[in-house]
């Protein structure tokens, strides 16, 4: 991000051309229908426009104000963005860790700021195991998890929330470099990007946190020659997403899909499943979804070397629409508390797809080597987690009831818990390494 040769109205330029861009597609009624999806987008570009262009002081008042409303801890800083390194905020911290938290998970914390660009940093109360879930607690030490990443690439591959893991990560290690100006986007780009990958290097540890976009993890394309006329886009789902041949050696590759596996997202957009060259128009979501799991398989089986490739599968992530879906106005405004009832099954399809098929693979080689983070049971209970109608950022926020974004995470916050597992894995490989020796 320092190295950035952007400017801070280039980069709030490109972002608005591709609010432009997005408006439209949406219009279209194109591959981007998700509110989801948009919205996140629009907190992206509202968090830096406002950052711009209002008085730092003023946004981080309204913020507080905001957060109180909700009766939420927001954060007592928000350092304004932008491309140069002076935007971070300097740091006293060294890489020393007392198997503390990092500081930007605490009450009025402000470590991080790479991230305002991305999901909302409204701070939810950080439950990371009610009710004994997920316990015993983990500890996370961000100096530890750099060392252990040295000289490696770390790959998130999915959909948006992958990228929300991603940002949740970036904030977690981040914390633990004392000169922010060393850690940067290796193409310049800004965070607000949403298409392509982001490459993020922390140059003193040579290592990668990289994000590439990539919802159903198969290839979308075109149509073969000769589909019928309302074919308008395939899912090819026995071929793996083109920029597979970026995440094949990565040193940690952590993938998602789930939430884009949907009717809506899908054939009602005239994308419908291709195998070989054959379009196949009556193969249903949940069949296409299976198959391409398994293609995932195949690929991580054939073409990822796992002596060197430690692939993490992140399970579904719930969303929590009360009084109607993402996009017929439900809502998760107002929510404030986890749900610390009993765990009712979920209705959301594809709840348990991947854990589904992964059993059913379980005698492949490849599969017993697979690392799950099994995050949906934990995930389930935050209802409380959502940005809800604030995605939209201080600025022209809030959101209408109607349009609520409770897909997505506020950070600090949720997937930061997510990271605590992957963190907890690194910890398990090191002492098993060491009982070996
Ligand atoms: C940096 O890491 C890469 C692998 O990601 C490795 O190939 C390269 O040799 C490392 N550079 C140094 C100076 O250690
Ligand atoms: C911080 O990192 C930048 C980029 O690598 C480097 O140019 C600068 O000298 C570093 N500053 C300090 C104080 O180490
Ligand atoms: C991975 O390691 C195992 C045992 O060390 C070895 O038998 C196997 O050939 C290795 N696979 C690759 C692709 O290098
Ligand atoms: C796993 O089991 C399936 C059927 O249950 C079989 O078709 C497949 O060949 C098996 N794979 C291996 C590696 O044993
Ligand atoms: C995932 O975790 C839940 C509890 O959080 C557990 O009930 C379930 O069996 C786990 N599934 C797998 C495949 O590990």
């Amino acid at each position: 991000m320092a190295k950035s040769s952007n400017g801070g109205s280039n980069e709030s330029e490109e972002a608005i051309t591709q609010l432009e861009l997005l408006k439209k597609l949406k219009r279209l009624n194109s591959l981007e229908p998700s509110l989801g999806v948009l919205g996140f987008f629009f907190v992206c570009v509202l968090f830096i426009t406002a950052f711009f262009y209002l008085d730092f002081e003023t946004v981080s008042t309204k913020l507080r104000s905001s957060g109180a409303r909700l009766g939420l801890q927001t954060h007592d800083s928000f350092p304004p963005l932008s491309s140069s390194s002076s935007s971070f905020s300097s740091s006293t911290k060294t890489t020393t860790c007392d198997n503390e938290r990092p500081e930007f998970l605490d009450e009025g914390g402000d470590g991080c700021n790479i991230f305002e660009g991305g999901a909302p940093r409204m701070a939810g109360p950080m439950v990371s195991s009610p009710n004994g879930v997920g316990s015993p607690k983990i500890v996370t030490c961000p100096a530890k998890m750099l060392e252990k990443l040295r000289n490696k690439r770390l790959v998130f591959a999915g959909d948006s929330l992958g990228r929300n893991q991603w940002e949740s990560l970036l904030c977690m290690l981040s914390s633990a470099v004392s000169n922010k100006s060393s850690i940067y986007e290796v193409n310049g780009s800004p965070i607000t990007k949403h298409s392509g990958s982001l490459i993020f290097k922390f140059e003193d540890f040579n290592c990668t946190v990289e994000y590439y976009r990539s919802p159903f993890l198969v290839v979308q394309g075109h149509p073969p020659a000769g589909a019928p006329a309302d074919v308008r886009f395939t899912m090819r789902v026995d071929q793996m997403d083109w920029s597979s041949v970026h995440w094949r050696d990565a040193d940690v590759l952590v993938l998602n899909t789930g939430h884009w596996w949907i009717y809506e997202r899908t054939i009602r957009e005239g994308c419908y499943f291709q195998e070989g060259g054959k379009v196949k128009k009556d193969m249903s979501v949940e069949t296409g979804y299976r198959k391409s799991i398994e293609s995932v398989v195949d690929w991580i089986g054939n073409q990822v070397d796992m002596n060197k490739t430690t692939v993490f599968f992140r399970t579904y992530s719930p969303v929590h629409f009360r009084g109607g879906d993402w996009n017929t106005g439900g809502g998760c405004h107002m929510e404030t508390l986890p749900d610390l009832d009993p765990l009712s099954i979920s209705s959301e399809p594809h709840f348990d797809t991947v854990l589904k098929v992964l059993a059913e693979l379980s005698n492949e080689s490849q599969v017993m080597k697979l690392n799950m983070l099994n995050i949906t049971d934990m995930t389930s209970r935050r209802k409380d987690g959502h940005p809800s109608i604030y995605y939209l950022g201080p600025k022209n926020g809030p959101a209408s009831l109607r349009h609520q974004d409770c897909s997505h995470w506020c950070l600090p916050g949720v997937p930061d818990t997510w990271n605590e597992l992957l963190y907890a894995f690194f910890l398990k490989k090191e002492s098993i390494h060491e009982g070996n020796a």
